[in-house]
C-alpha cells in the first residue's frame, strides 16, 4: 500500500494506492454514514456494488457513460435526484469510475447545498494518474471543454489498480497519454521508462510515480494560475479538437495525444514523442486544420485577453509556457 497527501494552503488530503482496495473498502469508509454512490451506465457491475455493499443504505445515482455526458443536464439531473432522494448536506459523494465521473461528481459536491464532501474512487489509467487528484471539478459547455466549474479538493483519493484489468485497450492507452505527459514536462527518467519497459508489468509503481508528479505541481500553485498550467501540455490543441469532432471521435488522451505533438516545435523531441505516442497505439496526427480549430481555442480557458497560452517542451523532462497572440475570430 502507498500514501501520497495532497497538501496545500488550504487543504490536505491522501491518495492510497492499493491493490485489491476494493474488497476491503468496508476499511476505508465510516460507518453511519449517508453516502451518495455516483457512476456511469459501463462502469463493471462488482465495483458498484463492491462498493453499494460498504455502505448503509446508499444512494446510487447512474448516467450515461461517455464526455457528452459532462454537461450542465447531468449536473442537473444528479443534483435534483439527490434533493428528490432527501440527501442532506452531511452526505458524502462517492465518485466511482472514470474522469467523466470524478468531474462530473465532484461537481455536484462543489455546488450542492453550496458543498458536501466526495471521496474519488477512480477506476480508469487516466482518473487514477491524473483526473481524481487536484481537485479540479466541472462539466463542458457551449463547445469548451471544463468551462464552467471549480477546484474542489475531494477528501480522499482511494485507487485500487486492480480494476484496470478490465479495462478496455483503448481506455489503458487514453491515460497512458497523460502518464508520456508526465514524463515529458517533469521526468526524462520516467519517460525513458515508459519508452523503454511494459508499464502493464509496473502499474503500482507508475500510478505513485504518476501522481507524485501531479502532487508537485498541485501543491505548488492549487489555484492554477502558474506552473500547474504546465499539465496543461497538449490539451490546448488537445481539447480544440475533442470539441471540433464534437467529442465522437477521440477520447480525451487520444486527443491530447495529437496535441502534445501538434504544439512541439523541437524535431528531435517530437521524433521521441511520436515514437513512445506509438508504441501505445495513441494517434499522433489528425487531418483537420489549425483555421477549423481557431474557434475552439480561442475558448481555451487558459487564455488570457488577446493571448493563447500554449506549453511547449524545452528538452524532455522541462515544459515552459509559451503566450502566442489569439487569432481574431471572424
Ligand atoms: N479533473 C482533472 O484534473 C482532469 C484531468 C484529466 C482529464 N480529465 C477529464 O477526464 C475525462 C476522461 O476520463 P476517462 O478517460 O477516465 O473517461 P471515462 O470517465 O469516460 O471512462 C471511460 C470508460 O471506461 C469505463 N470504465 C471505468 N472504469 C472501468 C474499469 N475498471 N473497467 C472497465 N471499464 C471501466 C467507463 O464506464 C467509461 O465507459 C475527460 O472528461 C477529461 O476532461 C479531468
Amino acid at each position: 500500500m502507498k500514501k501520497i497527501v495532497i497538501k496545500t494552503k488550504t487543504f490536505s488530503y491522501p491518495v492510497i494506492i492499493n491493490p485489491g482496495l476494493l474488497s476491503d473498502i468496508l476499511n476505508y469508509l465510516e460507518k453511519n454514514q449517508k453516502y451518495v454512490i455516483i457512476h456511469d451506465d459501463l462502469i463493471p457491475e462488482a465495483y458498484v456494488n463492491k462498493v453499494s455493499c460498504a455502505c448503509d443504505d446508499p444512494l446510487i445515482i447512474s448516467f450515461p457513460a461517455g464526455e457528452k455526458s459532462k454537461t450542465v443536464e447531468t449536473h442537473q439531473y444528479l443534483v435534483r435526484t439527490m434533493l428528490d432522494n432527501h440527501i442532506k448536506k452531511d452526505a458524502v459523494i462517492l465518485a466511482l469510475g472514470g474522469g467523466v465521473t470524478g468531474d462530473l461528481a465532484g461537481y455536484v459536491a462543489s455546488t450542492y447545498m453550496r458543498g458536501i464532501d466526495y471521496i474519488q474512487i477512480p477506476t480508469t489509467l487516466l482518473a487514477q494518474i491524473d483526473s481524481s487528484v487536484g481537485g479540479k471539478v466541472g462539466v463542458d459547455f457551449a463547445d469548451a471543454k471544463n468551462v464552467l466549474g471549480s477546484i474542489y479538493p475531494p477528501k480522499m483519493v482511494l485507487i485500487d489498480p486492480l480494476t484496470l484489468s478490465t479495462l478496455p485497450k483503448r481506455h489503458f492507452a487514453n491515460g497512458m497519454a497523460e502518464m508520456i505527459k508526465y514524463g515529458m514536462i517533469a521526468d526524462r527518467a520516467f519517460f525513458d521508462t515508459i519508452n523503454n519497459e511494459d508499464i502493464n508489468q509496473m502499474l503500482e509503481w507508475a500510478i505513485d510515480k504518476s501522481v507524485s508528479i501531479k502532487k508537485m505541481f498541485v501543491e505548488k500553485d492549487e489555484m492554477d494560475k502558474g506552473d500547474r498550467r504546465l499539465l496543461n501540455f497538449g490539451h490546448t490543441y488537445g481539447h480544440a479538437i475533442e470539441a471540433y469532432y464534437n467529442y465522437e471521435k477521440y477520447l480525451h488522451g487520444e486527443a491530447v495525444s495529437i496535441g502534445m505533438v501538434k504544439i512541439v516545435k523541437d524535431k528531435q523531441i517530437k521524433k521521441e514523442l511520436i515514437s513512445v505516442l506509438s508504441k501505445y497505439n495513441l494517434p499522433t496526427t489528425d487531418p483537420v486544420t489549425d483555421k477549423k480549430l481557431e474557434p475552439f481555442l480561442a475558448k481555451d480557458k487558459k487564455n488570457r485577453s488577446g493571448q493563447n497560452v500554449f506549453v511547449d517542451i524545452e528538452e524532455i523532462g522541462k515544459a515552459f509556457i509559451n503566450i502566442t497572440a489569439l487569432k481574431k475570430e471572424k
